[in-house]
């Protein structure tokens, strides 16, 4: 779009939910053309880059996870033509879009899939992986816990069991065949080919099968991977892709293969640990992941966030650590799902503006790329009595009125959270808007500071010595002779911090929140932090 092929390193990303965000013509469904009227908002909010969830034709049992075709818009969304619209006018005001590309698996109702269960000799049959017994692979672990109890389903028509890592309606594509390989090339080519700036690869640890192992993370799928990304270097060589690869540091960090391969991954493994560290009041969780993370190529960048679209996963704690946090942030069962959490972030943190903006100014200023979830900038509720992970889908709130403005229609996909103090009366953008100590607000300044500031996304990062390491995380961000020293209160009390100074750095400081001035004395900066309170200081 502009000649930078790097422009992920310092993005601010947006997760949208087409189908909660906007409806433009009172169907009750959010559509492309509601997400076109809204772009203005996003633009000014600060961001970069929006990510689509899936918006292709699916019967939606996994909410559009399960493409039944993946050249075509589904008929809720538009069509083709308004999803170019999008991307124009999109690019007019300098903001990316990224959607979903499910490569693991279609739905059942995909032709391909519909053509092999039909016939054993239909070149569609080795599309997907086949077994006459349901015994194979038999370590690789089942993901949707609550719901499936096998990866084998048996297929009457085929006459044989079929692999599927997530629903059973959700049959796996056949990766050991070239030609499924080649047909995900050529899906990538034709979104590519209509604008669109990069794709979100979900689930990929699981593109191939093999025996003996836990079918996760095989060289196989690296090799592929990098099939993919060079087709990118030579036909989209600012196209993204961004890796949904729910792992552990060191085998995440695989995926950046040399700078080959993923331009960026989620850091999943952060995510639980900062709300750890906010209700422990330890800073501890944080510090530890983070140290054990591997250095990454310079090419790419993390992509960090506190929630999304599906469960707060609790795969990359211990068990011990698991339980802990169903303990204390999922305290009812309806609260739990698979093996995490299903809640929006303002009700995990029991709607205390203080701490939800602590855990932005995590987000905003350790390293990575930062990925806001729709509705979450404004501190929007959940409903736990919606099923799977359609609680934490419901409309966008964008005005108090009943329907929230998110619809003239009287029957929505989903209800709009009526409950007191999560209701459109209470939370909604326009009277957020309207007041500077909004959470909006506090949070559309955190992305305009850490904008200005390029060693945010891009500098290194070290600890800063300071009189009070449990209850304060105070660190480094450098690049280029540019130093930014953050501290953060994770303590419900107020702190007075001493931080020691590293060599060279200060002894004056700006706040680029606020505009106040500090000045250090004998190589140390005190600061006096309210309860959960930050400051973002830039030295010099
Ligand atoms: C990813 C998505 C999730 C979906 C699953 C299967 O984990 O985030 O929503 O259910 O893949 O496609």
């Amino acid at each position: 779009m502009n000649g930078n092929p790097l422009w992920y390193k310092d993005a601010v990303f947006y997760e949208v939910y087409v189908r909660a965000f906007r409806d433009s013509d009172g169907d009750g469904y959010g559509d492309l053309r509601g997400l076109i009227e809204k772009l203005d908002y996003l633009q000014d909010l600060g961001v970069d880059c929006i990510w689509l969830m899936p918006i292709f034709p699916s019967p939606l049992f996994d909410d559009g996870y399960d493409v039944a075709d993946f050249r075509d818009i589904h008929p809720d969304y538009g069509n083709l033509d308004d999803f170019k619209e999008l991307v124009a006018e999109a690019h007019k005001r300098s903001i990316r879009i990224i959607t979903d590309l499910v490569l693991n698996h279609t739905s059942s109702h995909h032709p391909w899939f519909q053509a092999a269960r039909k016939d054993k000799t239909s070149k569609y049959r080795d599309y997907y992986v086949w077994s006459d017994t349901d015994q194979k692979y038999s370590e690789a672990r089942i993901i949707f816990l609550d719901t499936e109890t096998s990866n084998w389903a048996w297929d009457e028509e085929a006459g044989q069991y079929y692999w599927h890592r997530f629903y059973s309606s959700q049959p796996d594509l056949n990766y050991e065949n070239p030609q499924v390989q080649q047909e995900m090339l050529d899906v990538m080519k034709f979104w590519l080919d209509l604008g669109i700036d990069g794709f979100r690869a979900d689930a990929i640890p699981y593109l191939y099968e093999r025996e003996g192992t836990n079918c996760e993370n095989l060289p196989e799928t690296h090799a592929y991977l990098k099939q993919a990304r060079a087709f990118f270097d030579k036909h989209a060589p600012e196209g993204i892709l961004l890796s949904e690869a729910n792992q552990w540091p060191e085998d995440v960090r695989a995926y950046f293969g040399d700078g080959d391969e993923m331009h960026m991954a989620f850091h999943f493994p952060v995510m639980p640990r900062i709300f750890m560290a906010l209700k422990r009041q330890d800073s501890t969780p944080i510090r530890q992941i983070l140290e054990r993370t591997p250095e990454i190529p310079e090419n790419t960048q993390w992509c960090t966030f506190l929630r999304n679209h599906d469960e707060l996963t609790l795969e990359m704690v211990t068990e011990d650590e698991r339980q802990w946090m169903w303990q204390q942030y999922a305290p009812d069962p309806r609260m739990r799902l698979n093996l995490g959490i299903r809640r929006r972030l303002a009700p995990l943190l029991d709607n205390d503006k203080a701490t939800i903006l602590l855990a932005n100014s995590l987000l905003f200023t350790l390293p990575g790329s930062p990925i806001l979830y729709y509705g979450d900038e404004i501190g929007m509720g959940d409903n736990i009595w919606l099923d799977d992970r359609n609680g934490v889908r419901t409309p966008m709130q964008w005005d108090s009125s009943q329907q929230a403005g998110f619809s003239e229609a009287q029957e929505l996909y989903a209800p709009v959270i009526a409950e007191v103090p999560y209701a459109p009366a209470q939370v909604n953008v326009a009277s957020q808007q309207a007041d500077p100590d909004s959470l909006y607000h506090h949070i559309k300044r955190m992305i305009a500071a850490r904008k200005s500031q390029p060693a945010f996304s891009c500098g290194d990062l070290a600890w800063a010595e300071t009189d009070k390491p449990e209850e304060t995380l105070a660190y480094y961000r450098r690049s280029n002779g540019e130093t930014l020293l953050v501290i953060n209160n994770l303590s419900a009390g107020a702190q007075t911090v001493r931080v020691k100074l590293a060599q060279g750095v200060g002894p004056a400081f700006s706040d680029l929140l606020n505009g106040q001035n500090f000045q250090a004395d004998g190589g140390f900066l005190e600061a006096k932090l309210p309860p959960r309170g930050y400051l973002w200081l830039k030295a010099g």
